[in-house]
């Protein structure tokens, strides 16, 4: 007797593989950073420039769209937009200044496409050193650079340890879709496999050999060699997360070693039921529409 789900495993697994590929560009679109071009001219120049040109933007003597002080003002005091002088985000980092003067941040428009670089890097750095801050080093294109990707520790603490911060509710809601149209390929797939593309009604006995054997465990070792990695990482990832400079946890290790383990426990189920117990088919299981 032919089975009527013998083709739809294979089309359901077609069809997330097609949806992945998508996805993949919608991440790629919405996760990479602005990469930063490191320009060495520029570079050299801020050192020389930031006094005179930083001072000139600020006060919107360089350029009269931008107007610093007319909302922080003179002296970095605060007024519309808040205070600049001692201002502790500014303290702990300099190269937000150049981030938020490029994007823009609340009510404060960005200036990215007014000014040109070299004008922002100066406001960046006359911001960072005047009204009595004093920043550490000097804030450059190759400091920014340095800061893509980084996180602050108290958003690492508060976010979600198992999905990545990039990810947003409508990719959530695709990938579980993918997932859920994999898993239903995957079993249809292993229940083609494990009862015969054929449906034969009756009691079905085991065939265990030396190469279901080695299979079992083999696969069994791998659960084991994952679960002692899984827990070594987790661990791992708490001392990072609490360490004095909290490091990033490597979400991508830990969801590797998790998914390696569920993949191999379900090939563990799988050779037993075709290798070790006993099975039987019954006539209505031809009839079903879904594999399982
Ligand atoms: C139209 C008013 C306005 C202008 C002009 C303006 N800002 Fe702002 N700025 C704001 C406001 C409002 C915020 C707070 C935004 C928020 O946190 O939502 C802000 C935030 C900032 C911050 C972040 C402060 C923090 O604590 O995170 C920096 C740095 C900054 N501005 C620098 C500048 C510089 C440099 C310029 C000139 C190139 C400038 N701003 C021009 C209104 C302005």
């Amino acid at each position: 007797m032919e089975r009527n789900d013998a083709v739809m495993p294979t089309v359901a697994i077609v069809v997330a593989a097609m949806m992945f590929i998508l996805l993949l560009f919608m991440f790629n679109k919405d996760t990479a950073p602005t990469p930063v071009v490191v320009d060495p001219k520029l570079s050299a120049s801020i050192a020389s420039e930031w006094p005179t040109v930083g001072n000139k933007v600020f006060h919107g003597q360089q350029n009269a769209a931008v107007n610093c002080s007319g909302c922080h003002g003179a002296n970095g005091e605060g007024g519309v937009g808040p205070k600049l002088a001692g201002n502790a985000d500014i303290l702990s980092n300099p190269a937000i200044i150049v981030t938020t003067v490029q994007k823009g941040k609340g009510s404060m428009p960005a200036f990215g496409g007014v000014l040109k670089d070299n004008e922002i890097y100066a406001v960046a750095n006359y911001v960072a050193n005047s009204f009595g801050n004093k920043a550490k080093e000097l804030v450059t294109p190759a400091l920014l650079a340095d800061n893509v990707g980084k996180v602050g520790p108290e958003v690492l603490r508060e976010r979600s340890r198992f999905v990545p911060e990039e990810i947003i509710l409508p990719e959530i809601f695709l990938v579980t879709f993918v997932v859920l149209l994999l898993t239903y390929g995957l079993i249809g797939l292993y229940s083609n496999w494990a009862e015969g593309a054929e449906l034969h009604p009756g009691i079905h006995k085991v065939r265990a050999s030396t190469m279901s054997m080695t299979a079992m465990v083999l696969a069994l070792a791998g659960v084991l060699l994952f679960s002692v990695l899984f827990v070594r990482q987790i661990l791992t990832s708490i001392a990072g997360m609490n360490a004095n400079t909290p490091v990033p946890p490597q979400v991508t290790s830990e969801g590797f070693y998790a998914a390696m383990i569920v993949l191999l426990l379900a090939l563990v189920l799988g050779l037993y039921k075709k290798y070790f117990m006993d099975g039987e088919v019954v006539v209505e299981d031809a009839s079903g529409e879904f594999p399982w």
